[in-house]
């Protein structure tokens, strides 16, 4: 029998009552994801910013997920696009990831792109590509959850995806599966986690 430690918490709230934004930000941070190049082209001009807030949804039919600051000067110029290009970042490709996410100065400063279908912007040398509509938009809180439809994707199987957690940028690295028997007091439950396909994208 496994003895049961009650992890300590804290109140999300302070005791003025207020969110203590900085303890979120770092629980928040505790969980990984890639980051995707939100990007479309408006009259000749590259238009977008980076996010990490992107997510699959459903695959029949393809629906992905984004989460946009309200208020986001951005998103504006995005949203009026037919199509939505979504790029997911490469691993080499954290300082444009960066650049994309500037509040300042040219964020496709020296970066190639082409232009999709429906004004979508697809980024040189990202991991994969999608290109979206908007399927449903509704304010949670202090974002947009924004639902896009997939209409035409790529991918390049020789990139590895960008990864950004604890605020930093970071790549994936395989684990070597255990070997029944390594633990030897888990050796039923090991054996069975390795004959589960990991049926899941
Ligand atoms: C790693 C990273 C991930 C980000 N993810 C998001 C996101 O999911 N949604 C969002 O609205 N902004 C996100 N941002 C911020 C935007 O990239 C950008 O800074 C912001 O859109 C700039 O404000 P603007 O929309 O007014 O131009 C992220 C920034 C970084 C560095």
């Amino acid at each position: 029998m496994s003895v049961l430690v009650l992890p300590e918490l804290d109140d999300v709230n302070g005791a003025d009552g207020a969110v203590d934004s900085q303890r979120l930000r770092k629980v928040f941070g505790r969980f990984p994801t890639g980051v995707t190049a939100i990007c479309v082209v408006e009259d000749g001009q590259p238009v977008g910013f980076a996010a990490s807030s992107f997510n699959t949804v459903s695959a029949d039919p393809p629906l992905v997920s984004l989460c946009v600051q309200t208020g986001s000067s951005t998103w504006p110029h995005v949203q009026k696009s037919a199509r939505i290009g979504v790029s997911i970042f490469a691993a080499d490709q954290s300082l444009l990831c960066r650049q994309m996410a500037s509040k300042t100065g040219d964020r496709f400063a020296g970066a190639a792109w082409s232009e999709g279908e429906g004004g979508s912007l697809l980024l040189a040398g990202a991991a994969a590509w999608m290109e979206t509509s908007i399927e449903f938009e509704q304010t949670v809180g202090d974002h947009e959850v924004v639902i896009l439809r997939v209409h035409r994707l790529g991918v390049d199987g020789d990139q590895q995806p960008l990864v950004f957690g604890d605020s930093k940028f970071q790549e994936l690295k395989e684990l070597v599966p255990p070997k029944p028997g390594d633990e030897p007091g888990a050796r039923a439950v090991q054996e069975s986690l390795l004959s589960l396909s990991l049926g899941w994208w």
